[in-house]
């Protein structure tokens, strides 16, 4: 994770350096940092906390200069720390900005160490400049130890250098961590995301992995892993202010939960047509592929992760298709068996997540059928590396905690289930009955997005407990898993999620007045069976609030029923989903925590 950006000008950099940064905090928010050319000298300041600190402390030093690099944190090696907070520098001659993790770190520093070097952080970063200072003191051109040192390093690795004996040119390198150039007015700018120079272009170039690179104020050279120079593809971005912006909402992620209703629209808008799905979707030739595949194998993390299970049930009851699914960090290290035609499709919000990319590079080795991302992020290495793709549409979602990222990932899995039932001339009335229900979906969810005001009544009898429980059957356990992630990343409170039917098996002794139960009851065939299951909470004195469809009586003694509004049973994840997000949102806010950016966490993980 970690952000880093890096801007060669005719004009003082400083400020657009910090704006990007701020932009780019969902990577990580512990500590951050900037160097600054000054011609004669560096100007380097670093802050322990958020980057409004550093923008603090830059407005009282007022640095000027027209090349620079800066780095917002999320510690991986070494506590957040001044002294870990990058850039880190050698000699006061190379600074360095790094987004990744050296693995051989160890190893590399001992050796340093020999060769007289010191270190004054704890962080895997700081030996890159070093390693550059050793082969710059050797006579090699910066481009020259920028070679020799990725030969070092083993790792994921997007770095930015400035060089205090040259005031004029920024080098750049990637491996396995995102970076990309943005071609400015009179300015060449780098970053590891399109957000952070938006605002100052819409043209850019992502660097591909092996490469090394130069920006200046006049232009940029890129040379690929055989240090031949090399051309990319300019891809154009509009990034408008509105996207990233908080309006007249108190947190980003109060403002994406609301967007849903618009977010869903835009990931079926132009992908349905009269009463089915349309044909390749998922990219030129996807529907003929989708004839042949025999099962299917889902890698996702977190939230995305949830997605998978919800959609596992869809493959097998809309498309009748057999689904494996694993966490991304787990699958590569379980010896997956594959059997023929399978396809193998990862799910992503910002398609760089480290482990599912991982996993996609270690599945296209072996012999799928083909591969498939469902994503947010259309420009993302997981979009360019799959043979097919679907982007959600959902526009850029900047709170850490996920919310339309996930409903519009659901919505996206749908489409292909329909897709994959297509193409095997599947269930032709099931799709048509889904596909009618899609199209009344974005007005369903703005009916429950006003559940708000029932939350507010239930919101602090939770915010005052210190551990909750959250119980969902069949599709609907995703769903309270998920409802129990949202609300342990943004509040802080201890929370777990059950299939209702496990309860008796063990959560049951954990039930009494200080456990909030929150379930999910829309009607369904085991309704009865899982209102039989709340029934055991309430025998012991828990206190239920239950999300429910309206034909379902129970008489709480306790707690709240909560009518939820009436949708096809197949899309009722994504509507049961929303009270879930605004319980968590109305929760953490009454608790004080920092929703947008909580503790410990980041958006995009980019380290396995
Ligand atoms: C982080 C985020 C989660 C997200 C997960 C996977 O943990 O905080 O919200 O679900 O990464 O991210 P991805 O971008 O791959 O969906």
């Amino acid at each position: 994770m970690c952000g880093i950006i890096a801007a060669a000008s005719n004009r003082n950099v400083g400020k657009l350096l910090v704006q990007g940064l701020h932009k780019m905090e969902y990577r990580g928010y512990d500590s951050a940092g900037i160097a600054l050319h000054q011609n004669k000298q560096i100007a380097h300041l670093r802050t322990l906390g958020k980057v409004k600190l550093l923008e603090d402390k830059m407005i009282q030093e007022k640095p000027k200069s027209k090349l620079g690099i800066a780095h917002t944190r999320w510690a991986t090696h070494g506590e957040p720390s001044e002294e870990n907070a990058h850039p880190h520098q050698s000699k006061d001659r190379v600074y360095i900005v790094h987004n990744g993790i050296i693995e051989n770190y160890i190893e590399l520093k001992d050796y340093l160490k020999t060769e007289g070097y010191s270190f004054t952080s704890q962080t895997d970063s700081e030996l890159i400049a070093h390693m550059l200072d050793f082969f710059l003191s050797k006579g090699n051109s910066i481009i020259d130890s920028m070679y020799l040192t990725k030969e070092k390093l083993d790792g994921a690795y997007a770095i930015a250098v400035v060089d205090k004996e040259d005031n004029s040119n920024i080098v750049l390198a990637r491996n396995k961590s995102p970076l990309l150039i943005g071609i400015g007015t009179d300015e060449f700018l780098a970053a590891s995301d399109p957000l952070a120079i938006g605002q100052l272009t819409n043209e850019f170039i992502f660097l591909e992995d092996g490469d090394v690179a130069q920006i200046s104020a006049e232009g940029f050279t890129i040379y690929d892993s055989n240090k031949k120079e090399a051309s990319r593809e300019i891809t154009k971005i509009d990034i408008s202010d509105q996207a990233i912006s908080k309006g007249k909402f108190k947190h980003f992620m109060e403002k994406e939960i609301y967007e849903q209703p618009q977010a869903i629209l835009n990931t079926i808008d132009g992908r349905v047509g009269g009463d089915d799905v349309l044909d390749n979707i998922f990219g030129l030739g996807s529907s003929d592929i989708f004839k042949n595949v025999k099962r299917i194998q889902v890698v996702a993390c977190g939230t995305s992760l949830h997605a998978g299970r919800v959609a596992a049930n869809w493959f097998s009851s809309i498309s009748e298709l057999p689904t494996q699914i694993d966490y991304a960090s787990e699958y590569r290290y379980r010896n997956p068996h594959v059997d023929e035609d399978s396809l193998l499709i990862t799910i992503s919000q910002s398609g760089e997540t480290a482990d599912t990319l991982a996993a996609l590079r270690y599945a296209k080795e072996k012999n799928y059928l083909s591969t498939l991302t469902i994503c947010n992020v259309p420009t993302s290495s997981l979009a360019r590396e799959s043979d097919y793709s679907i982007f959600t549409n959902a526009g850029p979602e900047i709170g850490v905690a996920s919310t339309k990222a996930f409903t519009t990932q659901l919505a996206a899995l749908m489409l292909l289930a329909l897709s994959l039932a297509k193409s095997r001339n599947m269930n032709p009335k099931l799709r048509t009955r889904v596909i009618t229900a899609m199209r009344s979906l974005p007005d369903t969810i703005e009916e429950t997005l006003k559940i708000k005001d029932t939350i507010l009544e239930i919101a602090p009898e939770i915010a005052n407990k210190d551990n909750a429980l959250f119980l969902g059957r069949g599709i609907f356990y995703p769903i309270a898993k998920e409802g129990a992630l949202k609300l342990k990343e943004i509040s802080y409170i201890h929370a777990e999620a059950y299939p209702a039917g496990e309860l008796k098996h063990g959560p049951l002794a954990l039930i009494d007045e200080n456990m909030p139960v929150i379930a999910l009851a829309p009607e369904s065939e085991i309704a009865e069976k899982l209102v039989s299951n709340l029934e055991e909470v309430k025998a012991r004195g828990g206190t239920l609030y239950v999300f429910s469809d309206p034909s379902i009586s129970m008489d709480l003694k306790s707690g709240k029923l909560i009518n939820m509004p009436k949708c096809d049973f197949l899309l009722t994840p994504i509507i049961y989903t929303i009270p879930l997000q605004i319980l968590s949102y109305e929760v953490a806010l009454l608790r004080g925590t920092d929703i947008d950016q909580p503790r410990n966490l980041a958006k995009s993980v980019t380290v396995e």
